[in-house]
């Protein structure tokens, strides 16, 4: 292993001890807890144990691994643009991983510069404009196209590739398959069946695994690997954390603390808002990931045992220190309704210094001697402590620096810790019924066959509906 520095996770200020018992938790709320956690680590161990859980062991997929990085090497040099073609889980991976660890303006750097790695572009909203925007600037003939989507009939994703494989088809004739790559279900799907039916090079999603706990499949990988990205590294990092989560003690076990503290904090505290801010630009997608993870699953109606309970903490992003210009003032004098986590990084890979010589503005020579870097901690540490001072509950992960072994480290301590969430509120964590009646609604309303029936109730709905209010 490269690099064996994991995560810190500081929770003081989540405590009564530091802000008071109104809005922090106690020791004693989370000894009573830590018998029952203990055994959502057992379950969850007995669960994975019978394959029920496989995002927990891909970390360990080596052939596949081996797959994407032959592939990737093999297509290296020959284009100039990536583009990733998937909404959700089967985007937010991708863009985390990209925003993460590649140049903070890889697109914008020239071949030579990306050293032949191309650049990378995900699009995953079917705004007609951002979509022709983007066709604008990549020629066909210098672009490879993955379309990802799990179930093969995602909307959004299908209606981006039919646009596109025309597109490639019209300009470079039958050599259009070698430009797209799909990363899908093994089976089922109508990609799945375009895919065999075309010979398109082809990704599998392992069964089982959803498309927001699947950034460590083909789905994130593929494109992590194309752009340079150490992925073995990546799935190091996320070993490990598997590693450093094994304990079944509450105190040990990060993944299961701060699912901990974000359910006692919700259901005792009435923190019903999580904000994840890193205090870094880089870390804005992984935010945005966790945002989803956390929202779809679980934000639920009923319980395992169908009680109707509509939970779920509502995850909101904002990134250190641009939103200490837009959000904070809420966070620190609106309602006590929130957690704030933050994700700070020790050392960026870059020391800016402050330039300044002698003939420095008075009011600015308290800047002589600092650099970027120092600004960045005395904003986060300010701000922490600021809110602390204010009793709002918030903790703290901290990673040594940002690389594809720590980064791999997040994702899984994320994804584990929604886990033992689920288990915490009782909710499946693994399904999306309110994200597929969206989904049902539209095929409906786009005329997809076996859909009628939910048509004519659409239909009925639309005529019937309240046209008084308007202005
Ligand atoms: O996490 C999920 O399951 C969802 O967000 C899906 O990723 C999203 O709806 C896209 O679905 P699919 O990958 O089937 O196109």
């Amino acid at each position: 292993m490269k690099d064996k520095k994991t995560i810190h996770l500081d929770f003081n200020n989540m405590m009564a001890d530091t802000i008071g018992l109104e809005h922090g938790i106690t020791e004693q709320e989370l000894k009573t807890l830590a018998p029952v956690a203990n055994r959502y680590v057992n379950d969850v161990k007995e669960e994975r144990s019978r394959g029920k859980l496989p995002f927990l062991d891909l970390p360990y997929q080596k052939n596949i691994t081996t797959e994407i990085i032959n592939t990737a090497n093999s297509l290296k040099g020959k284009f100039k643009n990536l583009v990733v073609v998937g909404i959700g889980g089967s985007a937010l991976g991708n863009t985390a991983i990209h925003t993460a660890l590649n140049h903070p303006f890889h697109n914008i750097l020239t071949d030579r510069e990306r050293k032949s790695f191309p650049r990378v572009f995900v699009l995953d909203n079917v705004d007609p404009d951002r979509f022709s925007g983007l066709l604008d600037i990549v020629k066909p003939e210098e672009t490879l196209f993955n379309f990802i989507t799990k179930s093969g009939t995602t909307v959004e994703t299908m209606a981006q590739f039919l646009i596109i494989t025309k597109r490639l088809r019209d300009r470079l004739g039958k050599d259009y398959k070698d430009h797209v790559i799909t990363t899908t279900d093994s089976e089922n799907g109508t990609l799945r069946e375009i895919t065999r039916r075309e010979g398109f090079r082809s990704f599998v999603i392992p069964g089982g695994v959803g498309g927001r706990y699947s950034v460590l499949t083909p789905v994130g990988l593929f494109s992590a690997a194309m752009s340079g990205v150490d992925i073995v590294a990546l799935l190091e990092g996320a070993a490990f954390m598997d590693k450093v989560c094994k304990s079944d003690n509450l105190w040990e076990n990060p993944a299961l603390m701060g699912a901990a503290l974000y359910f006692l904090s919700h259901t005792k505290k009435g923190k019903n808002i999580v904000v994840m801010m890193p205090y870094s630009n880089a870390l804005s997608g992984v935010a945005d990931w966790f945002c989803q993870l956390w929202a779809e699953s679980l934000g639920k109606k009923f319980t395992l045992n169908n009680e109707v309970v509509h939970t779920g903490s509502t995850p909101v992003k904002a990134v250190g220190v641009v939103d200490q210009h837009s959000q904070l003032q809420l966070y620190m004098e609106g309602p006590y309704d929130k957690i704030v986590t933050f994700l700070a990084i020790k050392r960026f890979s870059k020391e800016v210094s402050i330039v300044s010589g002698n003939d420095i503005e008075s009011d600015l020579v308290y800047l002589k001697g600092h650099a970027l870097n120092n600004v960045m901690n005395a904003e986060f540490e300010g701000t922490r402590l600021a809110l602390t001072e204010q009793k709002h509950p918030n903790c703290t992960l901290t990673i040594d620096e940002l690389s594809a072994f720590t980064l791999g480290q997040l994702f899984y301590l994320f994804e584990l810790q929604t886990a033992y969430a689920g288990k915490f509120y009782n909710v499946n964590a693994f399904d999306q019924p309110g994200v597929e009646a969206g989904k049902i609604n539209a095929f409906a309303m786009l005329g997809r066959k076996g859909f009628e029936q939910r048509e004519r109730e659409i239909d009925i709905q639309l005529q019937r509906a309240q046209k008084k209010y308007h202005i």
